[in-house]
């Protein structure tokens, strides 16, 4: 429930799923919300029976369940006041393939620039909390089409020329032994 309240706040398109349930009236319906954005605030509702120093954590879930995070420690007694949470997602050939995530201490500089957000962390009874999260895109090692056709024609190409040498080295020694045929016949014998 407390994951679900998390991603809801990452909205901007809500959508519904399971939609070829029996529901009567009352009924809880499965919701999911999506957004798109590369730095949100993410509200942190409060926990019940929560106290300050009490560990926090959440837990992220990418392309339907494919990639989930470890369970990520955003408020506790062992961290600064302000954690802001990096998201790294891998992509190669147009398709996600990995995703990284890891909570941070908010950057002195950044602090300084958000003292709203921060008096929200330092103030107990101010709920939810705005976690920061910011998502980046990067590219994974992949072998580019036309660069893999590009190897190709390299090793064709040193695999021809090992051919060739190697065909004119016998060609040259099968000359030499003929022009040893041929001239020896015509050498004076030496007697
Ligand atoms: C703490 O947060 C509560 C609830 O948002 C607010 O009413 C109160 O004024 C805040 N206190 C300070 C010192 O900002």
């Amino acid at each position: 429930m407390g994951l679900l309240q998390l991603l809801a706040s990452l909205t901007l398109v809500a959508g519904l799923v399971g939609t070829c349930h029996a529901y009567s009236l009352g009924d809880f319906v499965p919701t999911a919300r999506r957004g798109q954005f590369q730095t949100v605030s993410l509200p942190i509702p409060k926990p019940q029976a929560f106290r300050p120093g009490d560990n926090y954590k959440i837990q992220f879930s990418f392309a339907g369940d494919q990639f989930v995070t470890p369970w990520l420690l955003v408020m506790g007694r062992y961290l600064s006041l302000v954690s802001y949470l990096d998201v790294e997602l891998t992509h190669t050939g147009g398709e996600l393939r990995s995703v990284r995530a890891a909570v941070y201490d908010l950057p002195h500089r950044d602090a300084a620039a958000h003292p709203l957000l921060v008096s929200q962390w330092a103030n107990a009874s101010h709920w939810p909390k705005p976690l920061l999260v910011q998502y980046r895109w990067v590219a994974g090692a992949e072998v580019r089409g036309d660069h893999a056709l590009l190897l190709l024609f390299a090793a064709a190409a040193a695999l021809l020329g090992l051919v060739l040498s190697n065909a004119y080295r016998s060609y040259r020694r099968h000359l030499a032994a003929f022009v040893v045929a041929v001239a020896a016949p015509t050498q004076p014998k030496a007697d």
